[in-house]
């Protein structure tokens, strides 16, 4: 599709129910905003976020993983659809070198703690609110970083905190930490976006 208007297009990659995309999504409808949402991917056939794409009109892909990681099929789709710019949101793959080097400095992850801490293979969804609610931590939040080839590893651009209540359980610090993480993944995107443009 060629492009319509001056946004920066962006492809959200996604595998559980998308609330972030949501937030994303909606956030990309403000006349004022940098980037517009030209496609959804998920690694998950069932994924919620792809029945939201789906109501929203949104154009939406499902790719396995020999399609990911054993061939160029994401990659030309990424090139035929003008993306700009790769943005994960709870994305739980490995992002394959040949997309990476499509987008140097253009790919974006979401992390549901402040890393450094709390990453890494394994250190995803409840499993980090669970690890820092085990270590009696008093804060936590989230990250926003470049991607690289490593899990939570690419260079920090933006992180937000919240306290945690001492009786708060795992999930109350999950729903803290998502309401940082929808107020201001889109306004983090909108900055990176607003550099490309
Ligand atoms: C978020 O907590 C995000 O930080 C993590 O995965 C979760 C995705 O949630 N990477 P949702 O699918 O956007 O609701």
């Amino acid at each position: 599709m060629p492009t319509n208007n001056n946004k920066i297009r962006i492809a959200i990659f996604a595998s559980g129910r998308g609330s972030n995309a949501q937030a994303i999504y909606k956030y990309s409808l403000r006349k004022d905003s940098n980037f517009s949402v030209a496609t959804i991917i998920s690694n998950k056939e069932q994924a919620g976020v792809l029945s939201f794409a789906k109501s929203n009109k949104i154009p939406a892909r499902y790719f396995g993983r020999d399609t990911f990681y054993k061939s160029d099929i994401v990659v030309d789709y990424l090139k035929e659809n003008y993306i700009d710019m790769v943005v994960l949101a709870g994305f739980l793959w490995l992002v394959p070198g040949n997309i990476i080097n499509l987008y140097p400095k253009s790919i974006l992850n979401i992390h549901p703690a402040l890393l450094p801490k709390y990453g890494g293979k394994g250190m995803y969804g409840h499993h980090v609110h669970e690890a820092v609610h085990k270590a009696g931590d008093i804060k936590s939040g989230m990250t926003i970083h470049f991607v690289n080839k490593e899990y939570d590893e690419g260079q920090m651009i933006f992180q937000a905190q919240c306290l945690i209540e001492d009786d708060a359980s795992p999930s109350d610090i999950g729903a803290s930490v998502l309401r940082l993480e929808h107020h201001f993944y889109p306004q983090v995107i909108d900055g990176v976006a607003s550099r490309l443009n």
